[in-house]
């Protein structure tokens, strides 16, 4: 063996003796975010025999570090909006960015650092795809048509991806009870759904019932349906017409029967004296 060789071999032993197993990490691949909110990428690894890191990182792919518990490691851009609310103990590398920049895409990626061992992950990289406006709300009434002064459920849910702030609705009625639900629909995809009870308002026809999501960093987005209301007093209006014009048929028809009635009876009459009259 040539000296070269084996100081080549020399350095292969120790680098591998230097450098942790590259393990496996869960990130997704692609990840929405709305831009003024916040995103909250889900992250997981597994820990492999007795080492555990000192640290995680998250860094642009391209270099440059966006999230590290020394602040100073961190890109200006960055500071102060990025978190990692994972338990990195537990294996969870989870991260918050804040105050979501339209550019903001990545890919980020995720790292650990074992002493003071820079320790790299698979898969541990996300490209976040920008919505510059929420989605719009879904509702579904509990009932389409309704009887005024009622009461009456509806509900409203959006899905979003910023779990430490979910959004807020608000209603353009009255809401007598509110129950607000956050279920996890796909990986760090979040539908929060509000389901309210209200009472109907007087009134006859379709009216509308609106409810609004409100985004944390204050975006917000409506969602309108139609509620077929049938008012009390407008149908019993409606029925007291029928009943008088019913009457009105009545005394009509009444009315044309003495019309017939009369002249026949006069007729009868009349008739009845001649002949009464010629015996
Ligand atoms: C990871 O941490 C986040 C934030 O605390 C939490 O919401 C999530 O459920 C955790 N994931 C797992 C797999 O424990
Ligand atoms: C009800 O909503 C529809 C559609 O959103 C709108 O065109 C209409 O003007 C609204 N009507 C009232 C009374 O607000």
């Amino acid at each position: 063996m040539s000296p070269n060789s084996l100081i080549f071999l020399f350095l292969l032993i120790h680098i591998r003796n230097m450098v942790s197993p590259v393990w496996n990490a869960d990130v997704p691949f692609r990840f929405s975010a709305l831009t003024g909110s916040c995103v909250v990428v889900p992250c997981h690894f597994q820990y492999q025999g007795d080492l555990y890191l000192s640290r995680g990182i998250w860094s642009k792919k391209t270099g440059g570090v966006i999230y590290h518990n020394g602040r100073s490691n961190i890109l200006d851009h960055f500071k102060d909006r990025t978190k990692i609310i994972g338990n990195l103990n537990e294996g969870n590398c989870t991260l918050e960015i804040d105050k979501i920049k339209p550019f903001d895409n990545g890919p980020f990626c995720f790292q650990g650092q074992i002493e003071n061992v820079r320790h790299k992950f698979y898969n541990s990289c996300v490209f976040l795809t920008m919505r510059a406006s929420p989605e719009k709300p879904v509702m579904t009434l509990g009932l389409t048509e309704v009887d005024a002064g009622s009461t009456t459920t509806a509900s409203c849910s959006v899905t979003h991806t910023c779990s430490t702030h979910h959004p807020q609705f608000s209603w353009n009625v009255a809401v007598l009870t509110n129950k607000v639900e956050h279920t996890l629909t796909a990986r760090g995809i979040w539908k929060t759904t509000s389901t309210i009870s209200f009472t109907v308002a007087v009134g006859d026809g379709p009216k509308n019932l609106t409810c609004t999501a409100k985004f944390w960093g204050n975006k917000q987005q409506d969602s309108t349906d139609n509620l077929n209301v049938k008012g009390y007093v407008l149908i019993n209006f409606h029925l007291i017409s029928n009943a008088f014009s019913s009457l009105g048929s009545l005394m009509y028809q009444f009315r044309r029967g003495l019309l017939i009635a009369v002249p026949v009876f006069l007729i009868v009459t009349v008739l009845g004296v001649v002949i009464y009259k010629k015996r």
